[in-house]
């Protein structure tokens, strides 16, 4: 797959995407619109999706040696794109309370101002918690149209709440707010809460897409595998951007990590290590999925995320 291909594929998946969020969130219509209009605002279309597209192709990936019409992959695909759906409201129900004044204080989120500093605190935490909510609910209320059925889903449902509960998400977000202004922390704790707050989920994406496909207990381990190094990847290339990115490119501040007095992969080993062990848990990810048939989009997201600048 050359780059064209690539970024021609990766657009196409985005715009499923935001076409099926923008979808999702206009069902949900209450009187108390405001927390809605948070909810939506937040959503954005500024988001890069990775969570619902990594999902979607792993399970795309994995339909390939399935044995399906092309009907049904195409139903299986977009189910994959709607669980995917729920997984980017966890996600961004997460970035809205990690920028509350309580947490990292950031102002900034996706280009626009933080949900907090447009709709006030309380409206932005119950926009936070109105999108967990809201995710699970789109997942409880898939089987009645899909192709997914609900012994699937219901194990969807176990891998995303664990993964962005306590064992998982909230977990390395514990970790976080305890490890500002640490000075003993060490490479371990700083790993464990990568892989907690930001890798659990990515984990997470990549298995439902997986479960969905009803793959093996063994081609759910390889996938697990590959979504463990690529997540801890992607927080390190976050570290690396709040150090030398560029706001206006991000969408979000630069530089709030040394405000906060946070232990990040370049605030404890440098900026030359953080890319050095970069590059080492990209080709990881690369190697461990290229084992699988049909890998190539997985394989150039790896390396997009490597690369990118946002
Ligand atoms: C940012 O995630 C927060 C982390 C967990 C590192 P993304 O970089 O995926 O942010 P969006 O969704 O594109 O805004
Ligand atoms: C965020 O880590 C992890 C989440 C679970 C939201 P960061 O605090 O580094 O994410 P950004 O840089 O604000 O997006
Ligand atoms: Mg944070
Ligand atoms: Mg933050
Ligand atoms: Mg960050």
């Amino acid at each position: 797959m050359n780059n064209l291909e690539f970024e021609s594929k990766f657009k196409d998946y985005q715009n499923k995407i935001n076409s099926r969020l923008d979808n999702i969130l206009s069902i949900a219509d209450i009187p108390q619109k405001e927390v809605i209009e948070a909810m939506k605002y937040s959503l954005g279309a500024n988001g890069k999706r990775i969570r619902p597209i990594l999902c979607t192709a792993v399970c795309e990936m994995l339909s390939h040696n399935m044995d399906i019409t092309a009907d049904e992959r195409e139903a299986l695909i977009n189910d994959a794109i709607y669980v995917g759906c729920a997984i980017e409201c966890i996600h961004t129900y997460s970035l809205i309370h990690d920028d509350l004044p309580c947490m990292d204080d950031d102002d900034l989120r996706r280009g626009k101002p933080s949900c907090h500093i447009k709709f006030g605190e309380s409206t932005a935490l119950l926009a936070g918690d109105g999108l967990l909510n809201f995710a699970f609910e789109l997942l409880s209320d898939l089987s009645e149209y899909s192709y997914i059925k609900s012994d699937k889903i219901i194990k969807i449902i176990s891998e995303l709440s664990k993964n962005s509960g306590v064992y998982g998400m909230i977990g390395g977000q514990i970790i976080d707010l305890a490890c500002e202004n640490k000075t003993d922390a060490d490479i371990k704790l700083l790993t464990k809460m990568h892989r907690l707050k930001t890798g659990a989920l990515l984990r997470a994406s990549a298995v439902c897409g997986a479960i969905a496909s009803g793959a093996s207990d063994e081609i759910i381990d390889k996938i697990i595998s590959f979504a463990m190094s690529l997540g801890l990847a992607f927080q390190i290339k976050d570290d690396i951007l709040d150090f030398v990115g560029d706001e206006k490119l991000l969408g979000k501040p630069v530089g709030g990590d040394l405000k906060c007095n946070k232990t990040t992969y370049v605030s404890l080993i440098s900026l030359e290590n953080a890319e050095k062990e970069l590059n080492v848990l990209t080709k990881q990810a690369e190697d461990t999925v290229s084992e699988l048939d049909f890998s190539e989009f997985l394989v150039c997201l790896s390396e997009f995320l490597l690369g990118r600048e946002y």
